[in-house]
């Protein structure tokens, strides 16, 4: 396989789903600033609208939303929305940039009536900085520990209303109590191909780049299902365009360009295949255990689990039993392998 020059940065896979700061920086001129721009996610989106009307109609902060989904599938843009369609200042921290308590203290007080606090990464946030939030969430409090030993006392103070919104990608490693104290917990799902394709179209749009429908139609087919790998493949193409066709660009072209970035008519890419390969080679389709898979492939447990397996699932590739992992036939269809040869 020709490797593209065409390129910037050859050490991330093309359908990796989380993004490096220059990518992101990339992705916030692409970013929808309203809901009405916010393609698919439709009932995420009638729920919001209700949650954001009835806090304007009674004039005061929406209650606290929490936001979970797969990288990439627009739990940023989202918080950037709400805060922008309730005309609320947003406020930005993360889990991991929470090291001491009086981090989110400091945070908390500084916070104005309406303001929206962004909590990316909720689930990696320390546990005694967590225990800060709980009364923060309910009463709009902080209860302060002064002094030490025996004369150690708790003081409280009061807060202004505000919105916490959180977003993780793990649900299951928040606490319960931290879950029940939002007032709203949104799924993001992976987005059906028509609404990539518009995603593809409206970036496209913004990029100042000629497409058609049956270009959107190419990159959306390869995209996995999420929009920031849709925006990555599309700036991708556009390179390929223009150091290869003067800036021409039909789906000819587009497959041309993806063919090189070895993403294949599905989006899965030479690892998605290599692991696929090797269960159904290997370990004659399966099952087989996780740590046996992760040994003949050389890759570590939890990026199969985290990073390669939730795609496959999706797709029905892959099927995760107690007796371990067991390639579909669909594998051996889209692998053009046939079964029982091996
Ligand atoms: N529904 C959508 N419509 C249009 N563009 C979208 C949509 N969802 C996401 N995007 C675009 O995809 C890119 C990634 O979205 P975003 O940064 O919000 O993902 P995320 O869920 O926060 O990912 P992570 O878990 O890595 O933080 C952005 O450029 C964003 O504009
Ligand atoms: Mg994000």
């Amino acid at each position: 396989m020709i490797q593209s020059n065409a390129s910037p940065n050859m050490d991330q896979r093309p359908v990796e789903q989380g993004a490096d700061e220059e990518e992101r920086t990339f992705e916030a001129g692409l970013r929808p600033k309203s809901l009405e721009d916010f393609v698919g996610q439709e009932d995420l989106k009638a729920g919001l609208r209700i949650f954001i009307e009835a806090a304007k109609t009674r004039n005061e902060p929406m209650e606290h939303i929490l936001l979970y989904g797969n990288p990439g599938l627009g739990k940023t843009t989202l918080a950037h929305i709400i805060a922008g369609e309730t005309g609320s200042k947003l406020r930005i921290t993360s889990g991991p940039a929470l090291e001491r308590v009086g981090d989110l203290a400091a945070i908390l007080s500084n916070l104005q009536f309406g303001d929206v606090l962004f909590i990316d990464e909720i689930h990696r946030m320390n546990r005694s900085i967590e225990e800060v939030l709980y009364p923060a969430m309910e009463d709009y409090a902080l209860d302060l520990v002064v002094g030490k030993g025996p004369s150690a006392r708790t003081l409280r103070l009061g807060l202004e209303k505000f919105t916490i919104i959180g977003a993780t990608t793990r649900l299951s490693l928040l606490s319960s109590p931290l879950r029940d104290r939002f007032g709203a917990v949104h799924h993001l799902n992976f987005y059906n191909e028509d609404e990539i394709g518009k995603i593809v179209n409206r970036s496209a749009g913004i990029l100042n780049l000629k497409t058609t429908p049956s270009v959107c139609a190419t990159i959306a087919s390869r995209s996995r299902r999420t929009p920031r790998i849709a925006n990555r493949l599309l700036k991708r193409v556009r390179d390929f365009a223009q150091v290869k066709h003067g800036g021409d660009l039909n789906p000819e072209i587009a497959n041309a360009a993806l063919d090189m970035l070895a993403v294949d008519s599905l989006g899965l890419d030479a690892t998605d295949r290599t692991l696929l390969e090797t269960l159904i080679t290997k370990f004659n389709g399966g099952p087989v255990g996780l740590s046996t898979l992760a040994a003949a492939t050389q890759e570590e447990m939890e990026t199969i689990e985290e990073i390669y397996e939730p795609f496959l699932l999706q797709l029905g590739f892959l099927e995760r039993t107690p007796r371990g992992r067991i390639a579909t036939n669909r594998a051996y269809e889209h692998l053009n392998i046939k079964k029982n040869l091996l």
